[in-house]
Protein backbone atom coordinates (compact mmCIF):
# COMPACT_ATOMS: atom_id res chain seq x y z
CA UNK A 1 0.00 0.00 0.00
CA UNK A 2 1.32 3.26 -1.09
CA UNK A 3 2.27 5.67 1.95
CA UNK A 4 0.42 8.27 2.84
CA UNK A 5 1.86 11.75 3.96
CA UNK A 6 0.10 14.85 5.14
CA UNK A 7 1.97 18.85 4.85
CA UNK A 8 1.18 21.97 6.88
CA UNK A 9 2.34 25.35 6.29
CA UNK A 10 2.10 27.13 10.13
CA UNK A 11 3.68 30.37 11.71
CA UNK A 12 4.13 33.83 9.39
CA UNK A 13 3.63 33.05 5.46
CA UNK A 14 6.80 32.95 3.26
CA UNK A 15 7.97 33.12 0.02
CA UNK A 16 8.99 29.76 -0.85
CA UNK A 17 6.42 27.69 0.39
CA UNK A 18 4.56 26.64 -2.38
CA UNK A 19 8.07 26.24 -4.04
CA UNK A 20 8.97 23.67 -1.22
CA UNK A 21 5.03 21.73 -1.07
CA UNK A 22 5.43 21.01 -4.68
CA UNK A 23 9.14 19.57 -4.32
CA UNK A 24 7.93 17.14 -1.66
CA UNK A 25 4.89 16.81 -3.20
CA UNK A 26 6.02 15.78 -6.90
CA UNK A 27 9.85 14.00 -5.72
CA UNK A 28 7.59 11.65 -3.06
CA UNK A 29 4.89 11.09 -5.82
CA UNK A 30 7.29 10.89 -8.91
CA UNK A 31 9.62 8.68 -7.13
CA UNK A 32 8.81 7.07 -4.17
CA UNK A 33 4.35 6.73 -5.24
CA UNK A 34 3.42 8.56 -2.29
CA UNK A 35 -0.28 9.85 -1.61
CA UNK A 36 0.11 13.17 -0.44
CA UNK A 37 -2.55 15.76 1.31
CA UNK A 38 -2.36 19.15 2.44
CA UNK A 39 -3.90 20.24 6.22
CA UNK A 40 -4.98 24.10 5.67
CA UNK A 41 -4.26 27.17 8.27
CA UNK A 42 -1.86 25.11 9.75
CA UNK A 43 -2.07 23.09 13.27
CA UNK A 44 -6.27 24.05 12.97
CA UNK A 45 -6.75 22.48 9.84
CA UNK A 46 -5.35 19.43 11.16
CA UNK A 47 -7.09 19.82 14.70
CA UNK A 48 -10.37 20.65 12.73
CA UNK A 49 -9.55 17.91 9.68
CA UNK A 50 -9.74 20.04 7.02
CA UNK A 51 -7.40 18.84 4.48
CA UNK A 52 -7.17 19.12 0.42
CA UNK A 53 -5.45 16.44 -1.98
CA UNK A 54 -1.89 17.36 -3.69
CA UNK A 55 -1.94 15.53 -6.15
CA UNK A 56 -0.05 16.37 -9.25
CA UNK A 57 -2.60 19.22 -10.70
CA UNK A 58 -2.67 21.02 -7.52
CA UNK A 59 0.90 20.98 -7.49
CA UNK A 60 1.25 22.71 -10.88
CA UNK A 61 2.20 26.58 -11.23
CA UNK A 62 2.60 26.94 -8.05
CA UNK A 63 6.86 27.10 -7.83
CA UNK A 64 6.30 30.75 -8.34
CA UNK A 65 3.43 31.75 -6.08
CA UNK A 66 3.98 33.95 -2.68
CA UNK A 67 2.21 32.89 0.39
CA UNK A 68 1.12 29.27 0.98
CA UNK A 69 -1.85 27.23 -1.10
CA UNK A 70 -2.45 25.90 1.72
CA UNK A 71 -3.03 28.99 4.28
CA UNK A 72 -1.45 29.50 7.76
CA UNK A 73 -1.94 30.45 11.17
CA UNK A 74 0.24 30.96 14.54
CA UNK A 75 -2.17 27.93 16.16
CA UNK A 76 -0.25 25.72 18.84
CA UNK A 77 -1.47 22.07 19.44
CA UNK A 78 -1.96 22.10 23.14
CA UNK A 79 -3.10 25.96 23.18
CA UNK A 80 -5.84 26.91 20.42
CA UNK A 81 -8.78 29.22 20.84
CA UNK A 82 -11.78 26.73 20.87
CA UNK A 83 -15.31 28.72 20.81
CA UNK A 84 -14.21 31.25 23.50
CA UNK A 85 -11.81 29.15 25.42
CA UNK A 86 -7.92 28.06 25.34
CA UNK A 87 -7.40 24.74 24.83
CA UNK A 88 -5.17 21.67 24.72
CA UNK A 89 -6.17 20.32 21.69
CA UNK A 90 -3.24 17.67 21.15
CA UNK A 91 -5.53 14.42 21.36
CA UNK A 92 -7.67 15.42 18.53
CA UNK A 93 -4.57 16.38 16.32
CA UNK A 94 -3.37 13.06 17.01
CA UNK A 95 -6.56 11.75 16.09
CA UNK A 96 -6.80 12.91 13.23
CA UNK A 97 -3.69 12.07 11.65
CA UNK A 98 -4.52 8.85 12.24
CA UNK A 99 -7.86 8.71 10.85
CA UNK A 100 -6.16 10.56 7.70
CA UNK A 101 -3.66 7.02 8.04
CA UNK A 102 -0.80 9.58 7.74
CA UNK A 103 3.00 7.73 7.87
CA UNK A 104 4.65 11.23 8.01
CA UNK A 105 3.60 14.72 9.20
CA UNK A 106 5.38 17.32 7.48
CA UNK A 107 5.44 20.86 9.20
CA UNK A 108 6.86 23.48 7.69
CA UNK A 109 7.82 26.76 9.66
CA UNK A 110 10.04 28.88 11.97
CA UNK A 111 10.93 28.28 15.64
CA UNK A 112 7.57 28.34 17.22
CA UNK A 113 6.55 25.57 14.95
CA UNK A 114 9.78 23.19 15.37
CA UNK A 115 8.32 23.51 18.76
CA UNK A 116 4.75 22.60 17.73
CA UNK A 117 6.40 19.98 15.42
CA UNK A 118 8.49 18.39 18.58
CA UNK A 119 5.56 18.31 20.95
CA UNK A 120 3.61 16.12 18.42
CA UNK A 121 6.58 13.76 18.59
CA UNK A 122 6.37 12.69 21.70
CA UNK A 123 2.98 12.37 21.80
CA UNK A 124 3.84 9.71 18.94
CA UNK A 125 3.58 10.84 15.89
CA UNK A 126 5.85 10.79 12.53
CA UNK A 127 7.18 14.49 12.00
CA UNK A 128 9.63 15.64 9.73
CA UNK A 129 10.32 19.61 9.42
CA UNK A 130 11.39 22.34 7.47
CA UNK A 131 12.72 25.78 8.36
CA UNK A 132 11.43 28.83 6.87
CA UNK A 133 11.15 32.37 8.18
CA UNK A 134 11.64 35.69 6.55
CA UNK A 135 13.66 35.90 10.28
CA UNK A 136 16.39 33.94 9.33
CA UNK A 137 16.41 33.11 13.37
CA UNK A 138 16.11 29.42 13.21
CA UNK A 139 18.60 27.37 15.44
CA UNK A 140 20.84 24.58 13.80
CA UNK A 141 20.19 25.65 10.31
CA UNK A 142 22.20 27.80 8.10
CA UNK A 143 19.30 29.84 6.68
CA UNK A 144 15.57 29.34 6.56
CA UNK A 145 13.81 30.18 3.25
CA UNK A 146 12.00 33.01 2.36
CA UNK A 147 15.04 35.00 4.29
CA UNK A 148 16.57 35.99 0.85
CA UNK A 149 13.43 37.33 -0.87
CA UNK A 150 12.35 39.63 1.54
CA UNK A 151 16.64 40.58 1.89
CA UNK A 152 15.89 41.75 -1.67
CA UNK A 153 12.32 43.55 -0.79
CA UNK A 154 14.42 45.58 1.98
CA UNK A 155 17.31 46.29 0.18
CA UNK A 156 15.10 47.51 -2.79
CA UNK A 157 13.20 49.81 -0.11
CA UNK A 158 16.63 51.31 1.06
CA UNK A 159 17.98 51.81 -2.18
CA UNK A 160 14.58 53.64 -3.17
CA UNK A 161 14.64 55.59 0.14
CA UNK A 162 18.21 57.02 -0.01
CA UNK A 163 17.32 59.26 -3.17
CA UNK A 164 14.69 61.03 -1.57
CA UNK A 165 16.59 61.44 1.66
CA UNK A 166 19.25 62.37 -0.26
CA UNK A 167 16.99 65.02 -2.61
CA UNK A 168 15.21 66.02 1.16
CA UNK A 169 18.75 66.43 3.39
CA UNK A 170 17.04 64.28 6.02
CA UNK A 171 17.16 61.49 8.33
CA UNK A 172 14.71 58.38 6.74
CA UNK A 173 14.10 55.83 9.60
CA UNK A 174 13.22 52.72 7.57
CA UNK A 175 11.65 49.53 10.24
CA UNK A 176 12.57 46.25 8.80
CA UNK A 177 11.00 42.93 10.53
CA UNK A 178 12.83 40.54 12.71
CA UNK A 179 11.71 41.22 16.61
CA UNK A 180 14.42 38.67 18.00
CA UNK A 181 17.22 38.39 15.44
CA UNK A 182 18.81 41.16 12.77
CA UNK A 183 19.39 39.07 9.85
CA UNK A 184 17.20 41.25 8.12
CA UNK A 185 18.11 44.70 9.05
CA UNK A 186 21.67 43.77 9.47
CA UNK A 187 21.42 42.61 5.69
CA UNK A 188 20.02 44.90 3.99
CA UNK A 189 21.64 47.58 5.87
CA UNK A 190 24.90 46.68 4.48
CA UNK A 191 23.31 45.77 0.94
CA UNK A 192 21.72 49.07 0.51
CA UNK A 193 24.31 50.93 2.48
CA UNK A 194 22.72 52.32 5.41
CA UNK A 195 24.37 54.83 8.09
CA UNK A 196 22.95 53.27 11.57
CA UNK A 197 22.03 49.77 11.89
CA UNK A 198 20.00 48.80 14.86
CA UNK A 199 19.82 45.30 15.44
CA UNK A 200 18.24 43.54 18.73
CA UNK A 201 21.48 41.73 19.67
CA UNK A 202 23.35 45.31 19.93
CA UNK A 203 21.46 47.60 22.70
CA UNK A 204 21.59 50.95 21.29
CA UNK A 205 22.40 54.59 22.89
CA UNK A 206 20.70 57.14 21.39
CA UNK A 207 23.34 59.51 21.93
CA UNK A 208 26.22 57.87 19.91
CA UNK A 209 23.30 57.42 17.35
CA UNK A 210 22.61 60.83 16.93
CA UNK A 211 26.36 61.91 16.97
CA UNK A 212 27.22 59.37 13.94
CA UNK A 213 24.40 61.32 12.11
CA UNK A 214 25.73 64.96 13.21
CA UNK A 215 29.35 63.33 12.06
CA UNK A 216 28.08 63.32 8.56
CA UNK A 217 26.25 66.61 8.66
CA UNK A 218 29.64 67.79 9.55
CA UNK A 219 31.67 65.95 6.88
CA UNK A 220 28.84 67.44 4.55
CA UNK A 221 26.13 64.66 4.40
CA UNK A 222 23.14 66.03 4.82
CA UNK A 223 20.86 63.23 5.12
CA UNK A 224 21.44 59.78 7.02
CA UNK A 225 19.77 56.27 6.29
CA UNK A 226 18.78 54.15 9.32
CA UNK A 227 18.04 50.90 8.77
CA UNK A 228 16.41 49.26 12.33
CA UNK A 229 14.95 45.88 13.29
CA UNK A 230 11.62 46.08 14.84
CA UNK A 231 12.91 44.39 17.97
CA UNK A 232 15.90 46.78 18.14
CA UNK A 233 15.97 47.95 22.16
CA UNK A 234 17.93 51.04 23.89
CA UNK A 235 21.06 50.18 26.28
CA UNK A 236 18.22 51.65 29.04
CA UNK A 237 15.67 49.16 28.17
CA UNK A 238 17.97 46.05 27.58
CA UNK A 239 19.18 46.91 30.92
CA UNK A 240 15.68 46.46 32.71
CA UNK A 241 14.77 43.25 30.45
CA UNK A 242 17.79 41.27 31.48
CA UNK A 243 17.63 42.44 35.38
CA UNK A 244 14.07 40.70 34.63
CA UNK A 245 15.57 38.18 33.46
CA UNK A 246 17.47 37.58 36.25
CA UNK A 247 14.49 37.57 38.61
CA UNK A 248 13.11 34.43 36.48
CA UNK A 249 16.04 32.41 37.39
CA UNK A 250 15.65 32.91 40.73
CA UNK A 251 12.13 32.37 41.35
CA UNK A 252 10.74 29.17 41.93
CA UNK A 253 6.99 29.52 42.39
CA UNK A 254 4.64 29.11 39.64
CA UNK A 255 2.53 32.39 40.29
CA UNK A 256 5.36 34.23 40.89
CA UNK A 257 6.90 33.36 37.60
CA UNK A 258 3.79 33.98 36.00
CA UNK A 259 3.74 37.15 37.45
CA UNK A 260 7.45 37.62 35.98
CA UNK A 261 6.57 36.53 32.55
CA UNK A 262 4.02 39.30 32.08
CA UNK A 263 6.02 41.89 33.21
CA UNK A 264 8.70 40.38 30.66
CA UNK A 265 6.07 41.12 27.88
CA UNK A 266 5.18 44.18 29.06
CA UNK A 267 8.64 45.37 29.06
CA UNK A 268 9.70 44.01 25.50
CA UNK A 269 6.42 45.67 24.23
CA UNK A 270 7.51 49.32 25.62
CA UNK A 271 11.03 49.08 24.92
CA UNK A 272 11.06 47.04 21.02
CA UNK A 273 8.92 48.16 18.37
CA UNK A 274 9.70 52.09 19.08
CA UNK A 275 10.48 53.33 15.41
CA UNK A 276 8.79 56.00 15.73
CA UNK A 277 9.77 57.59 19.01
CA UNK A 278 13.80 56.62 17.99
CA UNK A 279 12.83 59.27 14.88
CA UNK A 280 11.52 61.77 17.17
CA UNK A 281 14.30 61.91 19.35
CA UNK A 282 16.69 61.77 16.26
CA UNK A 283 15.28 64.60 15.06
CA UNK A 284 15.02 66.35 18.74
CA UNK A 285 18.86 66.15 19.38
CA UNK A 286 20.20 66.71 15.68
CA UNK A 287 17.85 69.36 14.50
CA UNK A 288 17.27 67.56 10.99
CA UNK A 289 13.87 66.53 9.69
CA UNK A 290 13.32 62.15 10.55
CA UNK A 291 11.18 60.26 8.87
CA UNK A 292 9.79 57.30 9.11
CA UNK A 293 9.08 54.17 6.93
CA UNK A 294 7.80 50.88 8.18
CA UNK A 295 8.23 48.45 5.43
CA UNK A 296 5.97 45.71 7.54
CA UNK A 297 4.29 42.89 5.50
CA UNK A 298 5.51 44.09 2.26
CA UNK A 299 8.56 42.34 3.03
CA UNK A 300 6.73 38.79 3.20
CA UNK A 301 4.78 39.66 -0.19
CA UNK A 302 5.35 38.63 -3.58
CA UNK A 303 7.27 35.83 -5.51
CA UNK A 304 9.78 33.58 -3.91
CA UNK A 305 13.36 35.04 -5.01
CA UNK A 306 15.50 32.78 -7.58
CA UNK A 307 17.69 31.59 -4.59
CA UNK A 308 15.05 31.10 -2.44
CA UNK A 309 13.33 29.10 -4.86
CA UNK A 310 16.38 26.73 -5.16
CA UNK A 311 16.69 26.31 -1.39
CA UNK A 312 13.20 25.41 -0.88
CA UNK A 313 13.35 23.22 -3.98
CA UNK A 314 16.43 21.45 -2.26
CA UNK A 315 14.91 21.12 1.36
CA UNK A 316 11.77 19.61 -0.36
CA UNK A 317 13.45 17.10 -2.57
CA UNK A 318 15.75 16.04 0.49
CA UNK A 319 12.65 16.04 2.61
CA UNK A 320 10.53 13.48 0.29
CA UNK A 321 14.27 11.39 0.38
CA UNK A 322 14.36 11.02 4.40
CA UNK A 323 10.80 10.44 4.91
CA UNK A 324 11.27 7.44 2.59
CA UNK A 325 13.99 6.72 4.91
CA UNK A 326 11.60 7.18 7.27
CA UNK A 327 14.04 9.35 9.41
CA UNK A 328 11.58 10.74 11.50
CA UNK A 329 11.61 13.50 14.24
CA UNK A 330 14.21 15.87 12.59
CA UNK A 331 14.18 19.09 10.99
CA UNK A 332 15.83 18.94 7.26
CA UNK A 333 18.78 21.93 7.68
CA UNK A 334 20.90 23.44 5.63
CA UNK A 335 24.63 23.10 6.14
CA UNK A 336 26.80 24.85 3.28
CA UNK A 337 25.60 23.63 -0.18
CA UNK A 338 23.94 20.10 2.12
CA UNK A 339 21.40 19.26 3.78
CA UNK A 340 21.68 17.44 6.89
CA UNK A 341 19.12 16.01 9.66
CA UNK A 342 19.11 17.63 13.02
CA UNK A 343 16.89 15.77 15.58
CA UNK A 344 14.16 18.08 16.74
CA UNK A 345 15.37 18.07 20.14
CA UNK A 346 18.06 20.11 19.81
CA UNK A 347 16.38 22.33 16.95
CA UNK A 348 13.94 23.71 19.82
CA UNK A 349 14.46 26.85 22.08
CA UNK A 350 17.82 27.48 19.50
CA UNK A 351 17.16 30.73 18.59
CA UNK A 352 20.03 31.69 16.02
CA UNK A 353 20.77 35.27 16.89
CA UNK A 354 23.26 37.49 15.05
CA UNK A 355 27.32 36.57 16.79
CA UNK A 356 29.52 39.48 17.18
CA UNK A 357 31.94 38.20 15.59
CA UNK A 358 29.52 37.60 11.99
CA UNK A 359 31.54 38.94 9.50
CA UNK A 360 28.34 40.99 8.00
CA UNK A 361 28.73 42.90 11.67
CA UNK A 362 32.58 43.60 11.17
CA UNK A 363 32.48 44.86 7.65
CA UNK A 364 29.78 46.68 8.60
CA UNK A 365 31.93 48.62 11.34
CA UNK A 366 34.90 48.33 8.97
CA UNK A 367 33.41 50.58 6.58
CA UNK A 368 31.61 52.61 9.19
CA UNK A 369 28.16 52.55 10.28
CA UNK A 370 27.06 53.23 13.43
CA UNK A 371 25.56 50.37 15.30
CA UNK A 372 24.47 52.31 18.31
CA UNK A 373 26.89 51.15 20.66
O1 LIG B 1 7.31 35.43 10.38
C1 LIG B 1 8.22 36.25 11.01
C2 LIG B 1 7.67 37.65 11.12
O2 LIG B 1 7.50 38.19 9.84
C3 LIG B 1 8.49 38.56 11.99
O3 LIG B 1 9.55 39.18 11.33
C4 LIG B 1 7.47 39.54 12.49
O4 LIG B 1 7.89 40.04 13.74
C5 LIG B 1 6.24 38.71 12.61
O5 LIG B 1 6.39 37.62 11.74
C6 LIG B 1 4.95 39.42 12.27
O6 LIG B 1 3.92 38.54 12.50
P1 LIG B 1 2.40 38.71 12.03
O7 LIG B 1 2.35 38.52 10.55
O8 LIG B 1 1.67 37.67 12.75
O9 LIG B 1 2.01 40.11 12.38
Amino acid sequence: MSKQIGILTSGGDTPGLNAAIRAIGKASIRKYGVNIIGFLDGFRGLMENRSIPLGSKALSGILTQGGTILGTSREKPYKMRVGSKIKNMTDAIVENYHRNHLDCLVCMGGGGTQKNAYHLVRHGLNVITLPKTIDNDVGMTDLTFGFDTALGIAVGAIDRLHSTAHSHHRIIVVEIMGHRAGWLALGAGVSGGADVILIPEIPYDINIVAESILERSRQGKSFSIVAVAEGAITLEGDQKIQNIKKQLEEVTKKKEKAQIKNELRALDKKYTGNTIFLAQQLEEITRLESKVTILGHLQRGGSPSAADRILATRLGTACAKYMNEEKYGNMVAVKGDKTNLVPLENVVGKLKLIPMNHPWLISAREVGTCLGD
